[in-house]
């Protein structure tokens, strides 16, 4: 299955594509943590998008498109992949349509996840990353881990991201609404949208997820 996932900053996307990627044994592909994974390492690409990111701001697409593509284009992406972040705005959207074309493979389905904006807030506050692996998720009320500040699932150290300040917060959520918003209309125009309420425990989502994406195959 090819599956993009949509939705406004903390709206829970990595948190549903680490247990769907496993579920559907295709591999989660997330643009922001391939950026934190080149920061982490000091590439160029990393020291470039990290203004970008700590502002809240998109990553200029040049540079983005081709890590997506490179990445999409893996062996062990062959038969499917989820994407978390990307396409962010209509200019990725239709490259992603024509690297899809390219390689002659199609979407399955755009998984919408809305939350109200007071509960995005909310989740942001409290998340927590693991060092070792940015899919391993967790919140510090809302999904605590075993042991404060240690991944459950790798014994990675958890740290808060730079970009989870109330400013870039805001300034994110304003990125969201103008620049990646108008790709919901533009999937929903190719018949491929699916949106399900991100509301309530994190099984109860994925269960919604699963069903959506099931009806509409
Ligand atoms: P990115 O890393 O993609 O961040 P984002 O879209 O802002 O989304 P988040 O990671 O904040 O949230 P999420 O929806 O994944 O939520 P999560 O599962 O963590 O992008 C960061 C930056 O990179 C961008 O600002 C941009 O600069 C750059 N970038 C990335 N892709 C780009 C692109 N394509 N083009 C240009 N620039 C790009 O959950 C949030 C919290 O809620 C967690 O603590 C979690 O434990 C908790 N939670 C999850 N589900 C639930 C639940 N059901 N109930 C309660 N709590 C929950
Ligand atoms: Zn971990």
């Amino acid at each position: 299955m090819r599956i993009v996932l949509v939705g406004p900053p903390g709206a829970g996307k990595g948190t549903q594509a680490h247990v769907l990627a496993k579920t559907l044994s295709i591999p989660h592909i997330s643009t922001g943590d391939l950026f934190r994974a080149n920061i982490s390492q000091g590439t160029p690409l990393g020291v470039e998008a990290k203004s970008y990111m700590d502002a809240g701001r998109l990553v200029p697409d040049e540079v983005t498109i081709g890590m997506a593509k490179d990445r999409m284009l893996q062996p062990d992406a062959a038969n499917g992949f989820l994407l978390d972040g990307f396409p962010r705005n209509l200019g990725q959207a239709e490259a992603l349509d024509a690297i899809l074309a390219e390689n002659g493979i199609a979407l399955d389905g755009v998984l919408d996840l809305e939350v109200p904006e007071d509960e995005v807030v909310k989740r942001i506050a409290g998340r927590r990353l693991c060092r070792n692996d940015g899919a391993h998720v967790f919140h510090v009320v809302y999904n605590p881990p075993k042991t404060e500040g240690v991944c459950d699932e790798c014994g990675g150290e958890l740290y808060q991201r730079s970009d989870d300040t109330e400013e870039a917060v805001r300034v994110r959520l304003e990125e969201y609404h103008s620049k990646t918003e108008p790709i919901i209309g533009y999937y929903q125009q190719q018949g491929l949208l699916v949106t399900i309420s991100a509301l309530g425990k994190v099984d109860e989502v994925t269960e919604r997820a699963v069903a959506a994406l099931e009806k509409n195959k």
